[in-house]
């Protein structure tokens, strides 16, 4: 049977099989929902850079450069990292060059994988059914909050554990957590994380909308996947 395991935090990779596997990445609040809103809203393709000068290089060859630090967008680039300002086809056609502060942190880390996915709340259900339909084992890594632990991202890994039960064997301790927390907080999400310290820092930024729209559960049907250095729509990857 096939082996799903989570990884809390990217500090924590190292002690975790990669090769092989399928990640699923996930930064809910907010570079993953970025990334799945991008995508799905026509955005060619995202390069996910760990530094903020690689960013800025890109920027100058003639990509949107999208930045954030600390929640904010740091000065002399075109987009900070809400996933409201991808909707509507906003930069369709479009290559995206983005760093956050974990998000694409934990890309980096995980590139030696057999396969790297991008998941999140929006594209939930696609994420879970394309993991059923592969044939690999899977590792989901938690992008945390430098370093440590988040809740947010781990709910998330539970809601995944949740939704492979039966087609995969538990490997740690970490899916077991992470699928409990889910099942506890599921009911009310959003009421469940207010006190949780992205969602102060956001909060404290005036970034409420964000944080309402990144737990609304399967809005997209995409999964973004790293092919070579960027992020492309699996299904457009398929058909070509
Ligand atoms: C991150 O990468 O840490 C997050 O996406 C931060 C954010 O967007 O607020």
């Amino acid at each position: 049977m096939r082996k799903v395991d989570v990884c809390l935090t990217p500090e924590l990779l190292h002690l975790y099989e990669v090769e092989k596997r399928v990640v699923v990445i996930v930064d809910i609040l907010r570079a993953t929902s970025c990334m799945t809103v991008a995508i799905a809203n026509g955005v060619e393709k995202i390069i996910p850079v760990a530094k903020l000068e690689e960013c800025q290089s890109l920027r100058e060859k003639g990509c949107v450069g999208a930045a954030e630090r600390d929640g904010k967008m740091p000065e002399g680039f075109d987009l900070g990292n809400s996933p409201l300002a991808y909707l509507n086809n906003a930069y369709a056609g479009k290559t995206i060059a983005m760093t956050t502060t974990n998000g694409t942190l934990a890309i980096a880390k995980s590139k030696d994988a057999e396969e790297v996915i991008v998941g999140s709340f929006l594209n939930k259900t696609a994420v879970i059914n394309y993991l059923i339909a592969q044939p690999n084992d899977v590792l989901i890594v938690c992008a945390g909050w430098k370093g440590k632990v988040n809740l947010e991202d781990t709910l998330f890994a539970g809601a995944v554990v949740e939704g492979l039960k039966g087609y995969f064997e538990i490997e740690n301790d970490s899916v077991i957590a992470s699928a409990t927390l889910y099942n506890h907080a599921k009911k009310d999400m959003l009421a469940y994380l207010s006190a949780c310290s992205h969602v102060k820092r956001l909060k404290n930024l005036n970034i409420q909308k964000d944080i309402e729209f990144c737990l609304h559960e399967d809005q997209f049907n995409v999964i973004p996947v790293l092919k070579e250095d960027a992020l492309v729509d699996m299904e457009k990857l398929v058909l070509t």
